[in-house]
C-alpha cells in the first residue's frame, strides 16, 4: 500500500471483464497495481439472464494470488452453494436479499463457513430489505448497474442509498464496509466515496483500459486520492 492512497478506500477489480484464457495474469497485475480485493461475479442464467463461472474458476483465482476474494453470488437458493464457494477460497460471499427466504439465517452461515458475509442490493431493493442484518454482515454491496453484466453506466440516484447506508452505519455504531459495484471508473468514484463507500468494485474500468491495468487502477486510485472515508 503506499503512502499517499486513502488507506481505507480499496479497490476490488470485477474479473467478469477480464481476459479469462490469461486469468491468472490479470489478477496478478492488478495486485501487482495496488487492488486490495478480487471481485468474482457468479451468474445462473436465472437470478440474472447471464451465466457465468462458478467454484472452479475462484480456485483458479485462489492459486493466482493472495488477496480477499469477493464472491457475488447473482443465483437463486445461494444457500445450496455455500460450502463450494467457502472451499473453493472465498473470503467473502455476499447474497441478494431477494434470493434468500432466510437472510439471517444464510448470513450466519457464511460466518459459520468462517468467511464474511454480505448483502447485495439491487437498484429497485430498498435499504430496509437488510437494515436488520447489518449488525451481521461484513459488508453491503451497493449495486450501482442492474446486475447482469458488466459495462454499464453507474446510476447517480444509487448515492442517496449510500448516504442512507452510512448515515445508518453511523447511527448505530456499526462497523460494515460499503462498496459500489457497476460503472465505477475515475468519474464516478469520487462521488461513490464521498457519499460513504469504502470498497470500489470496477471490471470495465480496470481490465479493459487500453493502456493496461496498472495504469487504470492508479487512475482509479489518484480520483479519490484527496478523499477519506466517511467515519
Ligand atoms: C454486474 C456485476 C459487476 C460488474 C461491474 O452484475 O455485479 O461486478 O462486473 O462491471 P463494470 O465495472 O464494468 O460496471
Ligand atoms: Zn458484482
Amino acid at each position: 500500500m503506499t503512502a499517499d492512497r486513502p488507506p481505507s478506500v480499496q479497490i476490488a477489480p470485477s474479473i467478469l471483464a477480464a481476459d479469462f484464457g490469461r486469468l491468472a495474469e490479470e489478477v496478478r497485475a492488478a495486485e501487482r497495481a495496488g487492488a486490495a480485493r478480487i471481485h468474482v461475479d457468479v451468474m445462473d442464467g436465472r437470478f440474472v439472464q447471464e451465466i457465468t463461472l462458478g467454484p472452479v474458476v475462484i480456485q483458479a483465482v485462489r492459486r493466482a494470488t493472495t488477496l480477499l476474494i469477493d464472491v457475488h453470488l447473482m443465483i437463486v437458493e445461494p444457500d445450496r452453494h455455500l460450502e463450494a464457494f467457502a472451499g473453493a477460497g472465498a473470503t467473502a460471499l455476499a447474497v441478494h436479499p431477494e434470493a434468500c427466504p432466510h437472510l439471517y439465517q444464510t448470513v450466519h452461515r457464511i460466518r459459520s463457513l468462517g468467511l464474511h458475509p454480505w448483502v447485495a442490493l439491487n437498484p429497485a431493493t430498498p435499504l430496509s430489505a437488510a437494515e436488520w442484518v447489518l449488525g451481521a454482515v461484513a459488508g453491503v454491496l451497493v449495486m450501482t448497474v442492474e446486475p447482469g453484466s458488466g459495462g454499464q453506466p453507474f446510476i447517480p440516484e444509487m448515492l442517496a442509498k449510500i448516504r442512507a447506508l452510512a448515515q445508518v452505519r453511523l447511527d448505530r455504531d456499526l462497523r460494515f464496509e460499503i462498496a459500489v459495484d457497476g460503472g465505477i471508473g475515475p468519474d464516478t468514484a469520487p462521488a461513490a466515496v464521498d457519499a460513504g463507500a469504502s470498497v470500489l468494485v470496477a471490471g470495465t474500468a480496470v481490465f479493459r483500459a487500453p493502456d493496461g491495468i496498472g495504469p487504470a487502477v492508479g487512475r482509479l486510485r489518484d480520483s479519490i486520492r484527496p478523499m477519506r472515508r466517511r467515519p
